[in-house]
């Protein structure tokens, strides 16, 4: 049989070829062939019990490309096609999508035994965070971390925050030499990115280490976050460039929070300041173990970075949204005003409470541009998916994407239409929702150890998520976005360039959705 083969005319004009020619005909016969089994795999064998999956052509490539390129819209169409649930190929792995208030629930509010999410994030958190915190520790132990941290965030800390961010704010537009003049053109996400991490890190970290954001702290905070890129979902381990500096970088921040730690522990109790590193070196544990200097300084490093991307590219949609809306720009102005008084004194804490407006605009924006569009898990028992057939086997990734029933027009009329003002009761765009923040009282609450937290389980509104792993950082976020907002309204009118109402498109191509740059806004001083 062997010897017809190879005397085959097709085999011996095979042999005719020169070598390259032949392991490209081989390999385009493999990838032939694959796809051929691939695609017959899809049409042929469909499992009832299992969700409908996206069509693809090529093996493991599957949808990354489509959902890569632009994910809501990739969720929305097949959504269309496909329901609630259903599953599609991401870099190999059967990756299915619930969306929808119940999808949401499933996915966020799964039970311990049946998601992970760890499993999936730590090898893109872990060199970047560091050892022994977040996700890279069990479960447990995070929810004890999520508790010290959330602890420290009182009413008394966030009283003292107002001041600090208030004063970062107005001392970068007076010292930024892109905010010198009467008017002026800016790409507003770099100057956001900046405005940031200053108030961030002065208000969580305090003045000491704010400090050192003008020297070396800023040049390696970006080496870190050049860890967090999804190629490193896979290449996390790879010996290049820039995760050799990734690695120096977490290790250079570990030592600096250490030696600062070591340092106050020598003074004693200085009494002055209240900030997140005091609280968290003085944490213990439940079984007694009081936090180490090294988890300390990685639950800080964990903080701002969670913070960071989410937190800057919420404030820069939101500078684009206002230059987008000059008018809404004004009324905020004149919120100030009315509320606070024509001479506008210094902002306190109290006084964001009485701004509703400001606080819709932040609202407003996180519906339409939550800065995850992807929330995984790894599913760790089968999980039959409520009122249908399914059962998610473990093989399987769980995708959960609070912002489809964000923009979903069931809950929120015109949801394309950024209105700040939807949510006045009274509004025509008003949501017929139920939220799921602290300041709602009456949701049903859940404690998965780091205090009780609305279950969320009706609300198709979910920029913070919901369950276990829900953001502890949520008040602290609305302080910041609201005092930077009312600090920026007050020195300036914002409006697009050539005075349009076009908004830039979003880049996906990061971890988080944030503005395509450039993004530039016109700035015009109000005085
Ligand atoms: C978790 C959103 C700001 C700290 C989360 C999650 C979301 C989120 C959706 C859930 C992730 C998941 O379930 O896998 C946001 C948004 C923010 C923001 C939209 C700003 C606009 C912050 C800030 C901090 C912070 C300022 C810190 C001060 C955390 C932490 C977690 C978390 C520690 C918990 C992670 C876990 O338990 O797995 N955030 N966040 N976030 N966020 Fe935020």
């Amino acid at each position: 049989l062997l010897q017809d083969v190879a005397t085959h005319p097709v085999a011996q004009q095979f042999q005719a070829f020169g070598m390259a020619t032949q392991i490209a005909l081989v390999l385009g016969g493999v990838i032939a062939l694959s796809v051929g089994v691939h695609i017959a795999k899809q049409l042929l064998f469909k499992n009832p019990n299992e969700p409908p999956m996206v069509f693809s052509i090529f093996p493991f490539i599957g949808s990354t490309v489509t959902y890569g390129m632009d994910p809501p819209t990739f969720f929305r169409t097949n959504r269309e096609k496909h329901g609630d649930v259903f599953t599609f190929i991401l870099l190999g792995k059967k990756t299915t999508v619930a969306v929808g208030p119940a999808g949401n629930d499933f996915i966020l509010n799964g039970k311990l035994k049946d998601v992970n999410a760890e499993e999936i994030y730590t090898p893109l958190t872990t060199p970047v965070f560091g050892r022994d915190v977040v996700y890279d520790c069990p479960n447990a132990k995070l929810m004890e971390q999520k508790k010290f941290m959330k602890i420290a965030l009182t009413t008394e800390a966030f009283r003292s925050y107002v001041p600090i961010i208030s004063g970062e704010v107005k001392n970068y537009f007076k010292k930024n030499p892109a905010f010198k003049g009467e008017s002026g053109m800016v790409n507003v996400p770099k100057h956001m990115a900046e405005i940031t991490i200053f108030t961030a890190s002065h208000a969580l970290q305090g003045q000491n280490v704010r400090n050192r954001f003008d020297e070396s702290l800023a040049s390696l905070y970006h080496d870190l976050d050049m860890g967090f890129s999804p190629i490193n979902f896979m290449l996390h381990w790879a010996p290049l460039p820039w995760n050799r500096r990734r690695d120096h970088a977490q290790k250079t921040i570990a030592k600096i929070y250490m030696d600062i730690i070591k340092e106050r522990r020598a003074k004693g109790d200085d009494g002055t300041e209240f900030d997140m590193m005091k609280h968290l070196m003085n944490s213990t544990y439940k079984d007694g173990t009081p936090v180490p200097d090294h988890e300390t300084a990685h639950m800080l490093i964990a903080l701002l970075m969670a913070g960071q991307h989410s937190s800057s590219s919420t404030s820069s949609w939101i500078m684009l949204r206002l230059a987008q809306n000059p008018e809404i720009c004004e009324e905020l102005y004149q919120e100030q005003v009315k509320n606070l008084g024509a001479d506008l004194p210094d902002l306190t804490y109290e006084d964001l409470a009485k701004l509703p407006l400001n606080q819709h605009v932040v609202k407003e924006t996180l519906r339409l541009h939550a800065p995850i569009h992807s929330i995984l898990r790894a599913v760790k028992s089968p999980m039959p998916v409520p009122g249908t057939n399914y059962v998610i086997p473990t093989t399987h990734t769980l995708l959960s994407a609070p912002g489809v029933s964000a923009s979903d027009p069931a809950y929120f009329p015109n949801p394309e239409v950024w209105d700040c003002h939807r949510w006045e009761a009274d509004s025509p765009n008003a949501p017929t929702i139920v939220r799921n923040d602290a300041s709602v009282e009456d949701e049903e609450k859940i404690d998965y150890g780091y205090g009780a937290v609305s279950k969320g389980a009706a609300s198709p509104y979910l920029p913070f998520g919901a369950g276990r792993h829900r953001c502890i950082g949520e008040q602290f976020a609305n302080l910041q976005l609201q005092t930077i907002i009312a600090e920026t309204v007050r020195l300036f009118k914002l409006s697009n360039i050539d005075r349009s109402r076009k908004l830039v498109g979003t880049d996906y191509q990061s971890l988080f959705s944030r503005p395509l740059e450039p993004a530039f806004i016109r700035w015009e001083r109000r005085d």
